[in-house]
C-alpha cells in the first residue's frame, strides 16, 4: 500500500533554543538561507509523499507563512526578471500538499501524533521529527518506505548510540532479521544506561500503521511526565509484528544549537559558491 501522508510534530516550545525561540519557531531556525523544516519536507516530498501534514501551536503560524504563495513577492522577483529566486519562494508552496493541525496543549510527542488522526485516516503514514536532519544519499524517509514495501508493518529508523546518550533516546529490543534489519521486540522511552536494552536508538523517522492511533489514546503519562510516541509503540507491538531500519547516513540533531550548528557548517561546506571561502575560514580559525 502506497504511503501517502506525512506527519511533522512541530508544536513544542523549542525551550533549548531560548531566547529566540520567544519569538521565531524552533522550526524556522535557518540552516543556511532555508528554515530547517524545509530539508524535512523536501525529504519527505523526494520520497513520493504527496500530503504532510504538520502539527503547530499556538504561536507558530508563521511556519505556514512560510510554506504559502506570497504573491506580492512572486510579482516583485518576476518583474525584476530574477528567476532564480522567484522559483526558490515557489518551490516552497509547490512541494507538497500542506495541512495543519494544532495541538492545544503541550502533552508529548504522542499526543501530538495523536492531534493528526483525523487528517491521516485509516492509511499508514510516516512520521518525521523535525529536529533530526539526516544527510544521506537516499533520504530516510525513502529508506524505510523501501522496508516497507517489503513487510507492510511499522518501521522505525534506528541508529547506533554510544555510552550515556543512548538515555536521551527511544531504544528497540532487536532480534536481526537481516543486514540492517531488526525485528522490535520491544521498545523503551529514554531509559537510564544500565536499563538500555540496546545500543540502537530510534531516530526521529518511522511508517506506522493506523492502529498506531487507536493505541496512543491508551497510553498514559511515561518518560518526563509525557504522553510518548514509543510508549504506544510498545502497546502497538502487542497486536502487530514492527520492524526496525539501521540508517545510512548522518544525523544531526538541531533540537540544540550545538546540533544545528554543526549542520550548518556541513551544509555550507557543500553549497556550490559559499563552500571553498567557508573552509578557508575555519582552516585560518583553528590555526
Ligand atoms: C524523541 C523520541 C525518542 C527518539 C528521539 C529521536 O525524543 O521520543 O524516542 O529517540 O526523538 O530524536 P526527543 O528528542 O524529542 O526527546
Amino acid at each position: 500500500m502506497k504511503v501517502r501522508k506525512a506527519v511533522i510534530p512541530a508544536a513544542g516550545l523549542g525551550t533549548r533554543f531560548l531566547p529566540i525561540t520567544k519569538a521565531v519557531p524552533k522550526e524556522l531556525l535557518p540552516l543556511m538561507d532555508r528554515a530547517a523544516i524545509q530539508y524535512v519536507v523536501e525529504e519527505a516530498a523526494a520520497a513520493g509523499i504527496e500530503q504532510v501534514i504538520i502539527v503547530t501551536s499556538r504561536g507558530k503560524e508563521a511556519i505556514a507563512d512560510y510554506f504559502d504563495r506570497h504573491l506580492e513577492l512572486e510579482g516583485l522577483l518576476a518583474a525584476k526578471g530574477d528567476t532564480e529566486r522567484l522559483s526558490q519562494v515557489k518551490h516552497l508552496s509547490e512541494m507538497v500538499e500542506l495541512t495543519y493541525v494544532r495541538q492545544p496543549e503541550q502533552l508529548g510527542l504522542g499526543h501530538a501524533i495523536l492531534c493528526a488522526s483525523a487528517a491521516v485516516g485509516d492509511e499508514p503514514f510516516a512520521v518525521m521529527l523535525p529536529d533530526d536532519i539526516i544527510m544521506a544519499e537516499k533520504g530516510a524517509i525513502a529508506q524505510l518506505l523501501e522496508v516497507f514495501d517489503r513487510y507492510e508493518a511499522s518501521i522505525i529508523a534506528v541508529q547506533e548510540v554510544h555510552g550515556p546518550e543512548i538515555q536521551s533516546y527511544g531504544v528497540i529490543v532487536p532480534e536481526p532479521v537481516s543486514e540492517g534489519i531488526f525485528r522490535v521486540l520491544g521498545t523503551v522511552e529514554k531509559p537510564a544506561l544500565a536499563d538500555a536494552p540496546s545500543n540502537l536508538g530510534i531516530v526521529g523517522r518511522y511508517v506506522l500503521t493506523p492502529e498506531i492511533f487507536d493505541t496512543l489514546t491508551r497510553v498514559t503519562p511515561g518518560a518526563i511526565g509525557e504522553i510518548q510516541l514509543t510508549d504506544g509503540l510498545a502497546l502497538l507491538l502487542q497486536s502487530q509484528l514492527m520492524y526496525a531500519l539501521r540508517l545510512q547516513g548522518v544525523r544531526y540533531d538541531v533540537g540544540n544549537p550545538l546540533g544545528l550548528l554543526k549542520a550548518s557548517v556541513e551544509l555550507a561546506l557543500q553549497r556550490e559558491g559559499i563552500g571553498p571561502a567557508f573552509m578557508e575560514f575555519l582552516e585560518q580559525l583553528v590555526e
